[in-house]
């Protein structure tokens, strides 16, 4: 395809690219990726691909640290390593990848992106694993994101890191977060980020979470969709938002949403929080 002599990708057409690339940009513009911080990766069908792209032409090999049998011979689109998402809109065959996981999962086969000779994310450990996980507790699972949300992140130094506590927190501080993440988040211990453990950690948590959050540095978020996955972020975010509004105001809350109200959403919304949330 060209447009004034530039060579445009089909690939480029895709809705599961533009989507993406408009994601990555909005992400940015909440001022959750900053430099290349962040990374999205989206499980994607053979028939979902194949109209776009040749997928017997392999670009190049690149070889996992650890194998994923799980996951062999799926197709994912990913965000590049040391990308910035504010440029994925401007020059999206540099910052995304179109991988396919080899079928002994020991390495993923680049069908397109990654123009500049560049790597997947540093954190697609984390990703497939994810993804393997979030598979056994939802076949239409789809979709893994990281980002650095601010509020988030601050929150991780102000409030205690237990489970409980801060999902109570969250619940506490919008309506609608009890509707939107029942079964609440998941919090790993810091660790060094881009490793094959933090991967293991942050997977064994998606087994009874869709929000893993890393202390001082940013969240995980699973859905069936990118906006699913986002939308579970930004929920998460504006709670932590109000949070750091409510703690900044002398005197702190004057009222909150209590325990029967929670439980009385719950039942109007008909979702089922596990137990461990209520004191009482
Ligand atoms: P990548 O640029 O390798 O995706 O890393 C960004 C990041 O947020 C690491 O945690
Ligand atoms: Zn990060």
């Amino acid at each position: 395809m060209t447009t004034e002599g530039k060579y445009y990708h089909p690939i480029l057409s895709a809705p599961f690219v533009t989507n993406i690339m408009n994601t990555t940009y909005d992400m940015w513009k909440m001022g959750w990726d900053e430099l290349n911080g962040g990374n999205i990766s989206c499980l994607l069908t053979e028939e979902e691909v194949n109209p776009y792209i040749d997928i017997t032409n392999v670009l190049r090999t690149i070889e996992l640290e650890l194998p994923i049998t799980e996951l062999a011979g799926k197709y994912f689109l990913v965000t590049g390593s040391g990308k910035y998402f504010r440029k994925v809109i401007e020059k999206p065959e540099e910052c995304l990848a179109l991988l396919r996981l080899t079928e002994d999962g020991k390495s993923v086969e680049l069908l397109w992106g990654l123009s500049d000779g560049g790597r997947p994310t540093s954190e697609l450990a984390s990703h497939f694993m994810s993804h393997t996980e979030r598979l056994k507790q939802d076949p239409n699972h789809r979709v893994i994101m990281h980002t650095h949300a601010t509020n988030l992140i601050a929150m991780t130094f102000t409030h205690d890191l237990d489970e409980v506590s801060f999902t109570r927190t969250l619940w506490q501080m919008c309506t609608e977060c009890l509707v939107v993440f029942p079964e609440g988040v998941g919090i790993l211990p810091w660790m060094v980020p881009g490793t094959f453990e933090i991967g293991q950690e942050t997977a064994r948590k998606m087994s009874e979470f869709r929000l893993v959050i890393w202390p001082h540095h940013g969240i995980f978020g699973a859905g069936k969709s990118i906006d699913e996955a986002f939308g579970l972020i930004e929920t998460v975010e504006k709670a932590a938002k109000v949070y750091h509004l409510v703690n900044a105001h002398q005197g702190g809350a004057k009222q909150v949403i209590t325990d029967q109200e929670l439980l009385a959403l719950a039942e109007a919304f008909n979702v089922e929080p596990s137990k461990r949330y209520f004191l009482n």
